[in-house]
């Protein structure tokens, strides 16, 4: 079956309508999405296996972002996020990328680094000079440590020495890349540390500190592009070059101040955590990469930025990704291993470039609010659709309450009770004249 990622009006039909969508649209049966979801997606018995001093579940909403097309392929892509406004956003700035063919991603080789730290080294050059003569050992003693990764195809493949501080800090590092292949790697990484770890010492006449995988995973970066065509911009009060325009603006406002550029990279971890979560992976570790990377000319910066290149506007992000598909936690989270269904990949270099779509869409989607309307529009639209639930709004007559309230700019519960009151004895009169 093909997959589709465009599944119009899914907004306004019931969670048990979506779930038969998703399914029609990915091939997954219906009734697993709902065991896999129902309470959570986890549930206390399994908690228990994976933290300490578990007393239950902490349940945040699933959605999916829809209209996603990365590389040629259709995506229903999982979100998880407490925030409103998040999954819609993403949906329809994917959409405005769908119109100019779709995100483009390249995504490096898996490749984590293993940190090292040698202390007490009297002599750098020295230190230096004898471990890179002795790489092959290295690597083959790192090899050992992770006989499964070897097996599907990774392993370490190289060393590199840093020296750090000046000499009386006789401090240096040795890195050793490993390819982790679909795993997130931290473990595999951490296990090659202390296996390396004495014969480096030795080999630098130093002392061995710490060992551990590092999070600024520069060599597993995931680059993203997106061509949007000016006229799909366009508001009810602007023409989409003078969006795009304001677009671009946001960028280089983003691109001279370190202040802005770390809300507009918040807005951007909007759409990768969302996903990062739902597949159960490290978003701890996922938001350290970033902004260590966005950091790394001494200056913090945007990690997407926005030009125009004549009817188009492009949009270009680029950030580590250490996501997994195997081990940890998503062997046993059933919520995330459907979500690996939904999106139908088992391959970790997928997701990254999923994740980071849906990245530079949330940041499409915030940058061309605050270029226009403002971000409060959307998200007082959005947060009345709550309000109308809160009334006791059902079916179709969310949407109508919700407007009515927006419209009356009083989007409050009794404001929404009062409307729902209006429908229905619109509804009921109708009824009697026979309508
Ligand atoms: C809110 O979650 C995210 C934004 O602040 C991002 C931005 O300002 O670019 C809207």
């Amino acid at each position: 079956m093909k997959r589709t990622s465009r599944i119009p009006g899914f907004y306004k039909v019931t969670v048990e309508e979506r779930r038969s969508l998703v399914a029609e649209a990915t091939g997954e049966d219906a009734a697993s999405i709902g065991r896999s979801l129902d309470g959570g997606g986890l549930d206390a018995e399994t908690a228990d296996k994976f933290v300490e001093n578990v007393l239950g579940t902490y349940a945040l909403p699933y959605g999916v972002a829809l209209n996603v097309r990365v590389n040629g392929h259709d995506y229903v892509v999982p979100m998880v996020v407490e925030e409103p406004s998040v999954v819609a956003a993403a949906s329809n700035a994917s959409k405005m990328v769908r119109a100019g063919g779709g995100f483009v991603a390249e995504v490096d080789a898996p490749i984590m680094t293993s940190q090292i730290q040698l202390t007490a080294v009297t002599d750098y050059p020295r230190a230096r000079e004898a471990i890179l003569a002795h790489e092959a050992e290295i690597l083959e003693r790192a090899n050992r440590s992770i006989p499964g990764l070897v097996a599907r195809g990774g392993g370490a493949r190289g060393v590199e020495v840093r020296s750090l501080g000046d000499a009386s800090d006789q401090m240096m590092v040795v890195h050793v890349l490993v390819d982790c292949q679909d795993a997130m790697g931290a473990n595999l990484v951490n296990t090659v540390a202390e296996a390396v770890a004495d014969r480096l010492a030795e080999l630098a006449s130093g002392k061995v500190g710490l060992r551990i995988l590092s999070n600024l995973c520069d060599r597993r970066c995931v680059r993203v592009t997106a061509r949007v065509p000016l006229d799909v911009l366009a508001t009810d009060d602007m023409d989409g070059a003078a969006v795009a325009d304001g677009i671009v603006n946001a960028s280089r406002f983003a691109e001279l101040d370190p202040y802005r550029a770390a809300t507009h990279n918040k807005g951007i971890m909007n759409g990768i955590d969302a996903v990062t979560i739902a597949t159960g992976n490290d978003w701890r570790a996922v938001e350290a990469g970033a902004h260590a990377f966005a950091a790394r000319s001494g200056r913090y910066s945007p990690l997407a930025t926005w030009r125009r290149e004549g009817d188009v506007l492009v949009g270009k992000i680029e950030l580590p990704m250490a996501l997994g598909t195997v081990g940890g936690t998503l062997r046993v989270h059933p919520g995330a291993r459907l979500s690996l269904r939904l999106l139908g990949t088992e391959s970790a270099s997928q997701l990254a470039t999923v994740a980071a779509a849906m990245g530079l869409a949330s940041n499409l989607a915030a940058v061309r609010a605050l270029a226009t309307d403002g971000i409060q529009r959307g998200h007082m639209a959005l947060h009345a659709r709550s309000v109308a639930v809160a009334a006791g709004a059902t079916g179709e007559l969310v949407a109508r309450v919700a407007q009515m309230i927006v419209e009356a700019r009083d989007i409050t519960v009794d404001a929404a009770k009062r409307a729902l009151g209006v429908l229905r004895k619109e509804s009921d009169s109708a009824t009697a004249l026979g309508d």
